[in-house]
């Protein structure tokens, strides 16, 4: 069985598509592909369709190597269902998600991102849509940080 993750931000255009492509580069890299699988989507509806934004990719391109591949789309509550794990990106993005599960049912698969972090020790990745370079390499640093320890976590769980 698949173990999927989701993550999750505001517009599915900066944060959450670089969580999904740098984890997808460390699932490959440990030769898990068949065994976990990342999307991503964002909580607003503003950039539905849309490429990841170029600053992200020239910033991931330039730090990593990394590609950034994706489409934007909107979060919905039957993710709560379908996927595994979900990775807020910030506090906003976790309490949206939760308020699409009123009865808590799957508030148990809503996490934030830092909480995976190991080098680093703060709650949120922080927007960088309306700032310059250093806040997109910031969120680079912090997402690679935390998807290094997400995938332990997840290599534990599913036994691999
Ligand atoms: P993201 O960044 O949530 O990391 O994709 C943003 C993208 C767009 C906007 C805000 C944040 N926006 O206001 O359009």
């Amino acid at each position: 069985m698949t173990y999927k993750l989701l993550f999750v931000c505001l517009g599915n255009i900066c944060r959450s598509p670089t969580a999904e492509n740098i984890m997808n580069h460390l699932i490959e890299q440990a030769d898990l592909k068949s065994s976990i699988s990342c999307d991503s989507a964002g909580t607003a509806s503003y950039h539905v369709g849309n490429p990841p934004d170029f600053r992200m990719t020239a910033a991931t391109l330039s730090k990593l190597g990394i590609e950034l591949v994706g489409q934007a789309r909107q979060f919905q509550a039957s993710d709560l269902k379908d996927f595994d794990l979900i990775l807020a990106m910030d506090t906003a993005n976790y309490q949206d998600i939760l308020a699409l599960d009123p009865r808590g049912e799957y508030s148990d698969k809503v996490h934030l991102m830092c909480e995976y972090c190991t080098k680093y020790s703060t709650e949120d990745v922080p927007d960088p849509y309306y700032g310059g370079t250093e806040g997109f390499n910031y969120v680079i640093d912090l997402i690679l940080d935390a998807c290094g320890g997400l995938l332990e976590t997840v290599k534990v769980r599913s036994h691999l």
